[in-house]
């Protein structure tokens, strides 16, 4: 069966890929829908993708989902969206299991909802032992609070300032075992990190995408893919010649 022509013919493939989705507000509200109906739609946006992702060849996929900057949004606004966030956890658990997947969290869990930290929770323990793609999900993630719980943590258990260097502090960090992003994906339009993954996105190859989140397509996601493959990644050093 041929899923996908794409990823099977490109001469670079990531193997992480970071993903933002952006711009259901803007969906719902030329929709003339509310906020959260934008949200919806998003979120089943997110069902498709997980369908498209297990066609290729990624090790890891990480999502950002709702940064400690997104407290500062509407109340029913931040409420509904971790509803249909542990809705979402809840019903596709089995198949994200099934699809050899290892479900895992990057942010502050213990400040959010019981219901939606006992979902995550039991989509970790389901599928722990999973040997197939990471699917991390960046939820009350931002990078800078990110850097300063694994600084807390470093001087807490007392490491020796000489002993700090990249790769330690990496091991601080809610990636610790993930490597660094290879290729990072914004829809919406906009042209900004927004503090997602700040230190693993520092070689990282960019993709902004215009389209807003609920309409993105497997089109818009091999379009990124295509891009990739074309960049020459260089690391800060001299390109080898060919
Ligand atoms: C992204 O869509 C989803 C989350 C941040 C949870 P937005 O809600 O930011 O949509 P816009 O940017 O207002 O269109
Ligand atoms: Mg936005």
């Amino acid at each position: 069966m041929t899923k996908t022509a794409v990823p099977q013919k490109l001469s670079l493939f990531p193997t992480h890929v970071a993903l933002v989705p952006d711009g259901n507000g803007r969906w719902a509200e030329r929709n003339g829908l509310p906020r959260l109906a934008g949200h919806q739609a998003g979120i089943a946006t997110m069902h498709r993708m997980l369908e498209y992702i297990s066609d290729y060849p990624f090790k890891y996929f990480t999502l950002y989902g709702f940064s400690t900057e997104n407290w500062g949004r509407p109340e029913t606004e931040v409420e509904g969206l971790f509803d249909l966030v542990e809705e979402f956890i809840n019903a596709h658990v089995q198949e994200i299991h099934q699809k050899n997947v290892r479900f895992q969290h990057l942010g502050r869990l213990k400040e959010l909802p019981k219901g939606l930290q006992a979902a995550v929770n039991g989509a970790i323990q389901l599928t722990k032992r999973n040997t197939g793609m990471v699917l991390s999900v960046a939820f009350n993630y931002g990078g800078r609070a990110e850097i300063i719980d694994a600084v807390r943590r470093l001087i807490e258990e007392g490491v020796e300032p000489k002993k700090v260097d990249e790769k330690l502090f990496g091991r601080y960090l809610y990636t610790a075992g993930l490597p660094d992003v290879d290729l990072m994906i914004r829809t919406g339009d906009e042209i900004r990190l927004s503090n997602f993954l700040i230190w693993q996105t520092a070689y990282a190859e960019n993709f902004y995408s215009k389209v807003l989140w609920p309409d993105f397509t497997r089109e818009d996601l091999d379009k990124a893919l295509v891009a990739y493959s074309k960049r020459k990644r260089r690391f800060g050093r001299v390109q080898a010649r060919q």
